[in-house]
């Protein structure tokens, strides 16, 4: 095991520049586009309390999880995977987490490479006041012209894959990190002064009251496996990002306290950009429950109603682009450092190549909102909405399922103890626990009702005389899966907890 050594891709200055890069990743589209309308379709105050425990029960544990497997690898997640896997002499089966991290990292990026496009679009569109004065009828319009626009949206996502490929072919130091110790402190800066503007000309009073006031009678089952998923995506969990900055970490640093410090700060931005977000929305007397199309309707429709909106919209875009832009280098960071390692080849071919490839994969996307609508590439589902389905109810979750029963049953106890380095045992004890049960039966929960169909929380949806659920004909494959997959669980921690339970007491 190469853990002594350094990474050959480099390491961090130190610590704090692990949690930036890592705050980095996890702060995104995710934070910015997407809590702030899910916490406006599924209520508000209730919603928010409960992603805020999902954080501490699932997501904290697996992501110390992910770090002290990249810290131990010093590897590409893919390489760490095999020395973490021979070093356990655990089945090969495991290696799966790092194939499939890399498979997920091309999947995601392709497909958030097109909405951050969308986002550096709206930049210059703000800032040169196409949404002054307009009505909201015409701010949906400008939307779906860009949508349907496939040239444009090439030319967007583009640009956004030479920004993000032009940071990692200049390495861990002089590429990622640099950029990131100027983004992040900008991205907190912007945050803030959007939070500004917000209160002093929206209705902030009414953001909070929206956000905090905790009314349960909304709180439906479907809200809480939303929340435990995006509790994933959020702190980019499950596909080797976090383990591939995990393996640039030096030794010394406190795995358990630095990651608290990356999720507290993922989760302060996302209610912070609630609080820049949802004022804006009331002052115009505005529903937050737009869906998807809340950052590209409604909030450039009210920016074009405020004074200094054109400013501080194209202000908001900008936020929403660096902070897609750092998460996006952390989505290529995996399977470059994996080319380099496997085929020798400089960074700069490397991450160019697998750069190309994941635009190509792009174009898939950019035309699913154009010329491909029609094509479904899952029943019901454009490539962009398959694409994203895919990675977040199933690879994502699916990584971090197994990277905790990885953890918690393949690797031995001892040396998932020495490398977490916890002081207090206890306390590890704990995190060990938590990892091995809780987290599991949490995720593989979320996963499970992920794959089934809607009518399992929505009665309404079935159609009670053909027995389907809305228009999908894909129902039974994916309950047989989910069952499938429920049993696979089962045996999985049975028969590793037999295996723990004689290394523990030997
Ligand atoms: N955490 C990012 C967000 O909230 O937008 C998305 C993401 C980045 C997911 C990196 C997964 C990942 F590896």
């Amino acid at each position: 095991m190469a853990n002594n050594n350094e990474s050959i891709h480099g390491a961090w200055r130190n610590r704090w520049t692990f949690i930036l890069a890592a705050t980095g990743s996890a702060v995104g589209l995710g934070n910015i586009w997407k809590f702030p309308y899910i916490t406006g379709e599924y209520g508000g105050g209730a919603f928010v309390l409960v992603y805020l425990m999902c954080i501490a029960l699932v997501g904290i544990p697996v992501m110390m999880a992910e770090v002290a497997m990249g810290r131990r690898g010093r590897q590409s997640p893919i390489n760490s995977m095999k020395a973490l896997v021979s070093e356990a002499k655990a089945g090969p089966g495991w290696k799966l987490i790092g194939w499939m991290g890399a498979l997920a990292g091309f999947l995601i990026l392709s497909f958030y490479s097109v909405v951050a496009g969308w986002s550096l679009s709206y930049v210059l569109k703000l800032a040169t006041g196409t949404f002054s004065e307009v009505d909201q009828a015409l701010a949906g319009a400008e939307f779906e012209g860009l949508l349907g626009d496939p040239g444009t949206l090439m030319i967007w996502h583009t640009l956004f894959m030479i920004l993000t490929v032009g940071v990692v072919i200049r390495g861990v130091n002089k590429g990622i990190e640099s950029t990131i110790s100027v983004l992040m402190p900008l991205l907190f800066v912007l945050l803030v002064v959007l939070i500004g503007y917000g209160a002093s000309k929206g209705d902030i009073m009414s953001a909070v009251h929206f956000m905090f006031d905790a009314d349960f009678s909304k709180l439906t089952k479907e809200a809480v496996l939303v929340a435990l998923g995006h509790s994933f995506f959020t702190l980019s969990l499950g596909m080797g990002a976090i383990m591939a900055y995990g393996s640039y970490m030096p030794r010394n640093a406190s795995i358990s306290s630095t990651v608290f410090t990356v999720a507290g700060l993922d989760t302060l931005v996302a209610l912070l950009a609630g609080l820049a977000i949802f004022p804006i929305v009331f002052a115009n007397g505005l529903e937050p429950s737009a869906g998807p199309g809340l950052m590209f309707v409604t909030l450039p429709f009210t920016f074009g109603q405020m004074p200094g909106g054109q400013f501080f919209g194209a202000l908001f875009f900008i936020l929403v682009a660096f902070a897609a832009w750092s998460s996006a280098i952390s989505l290529i960071e995996p399977a470059t450092a994996w080319v380099v390692e496997r085929f020798k080849i400089s960074r700069a071919k490397a991450c160019s190549i697998i750069g190309v490839i994941i635009w190509m994969l792009g174009i898939g996307s950019v035309l699913s909102f154009n010329d491909w609508s029609e094509f479904h590439l899952l029943p019901g589902k454009t490539i962009f909405d398959s694409f994203d389905f895919i990675t977040a109810n199933i690879m994502l979750p699916l990584g971090g399922l197994l990277i905790a029963l990885f953890v918690g049953f393949g690797m031995k106890y001892h040396h998932a103890y020495n490398e977490m380095n916890m002081k207090n045992a206890g306390l590890f004890n704990l995190w060990y626990v938590v990892l091995r049960f809780l987290t599991p039966i949490a995720i593989a929960i979320v996963f499970i009702n992920g794959l089934l169909p809607e009518c399992s929380f929505d009665s309404e949806l079935l159609n009670a005389e053909t027995g389907e659920c809305g228009n999908s004909t894909f129902l039974m494959p994916r309950f047989i899966g989910g069952v499938v997959l429920a049993i696979a669980y089962i045996a999985i921690i049975a028969m590793s907890l037999k295996k723990t339970s004689r290394g523990l007491s030997s």
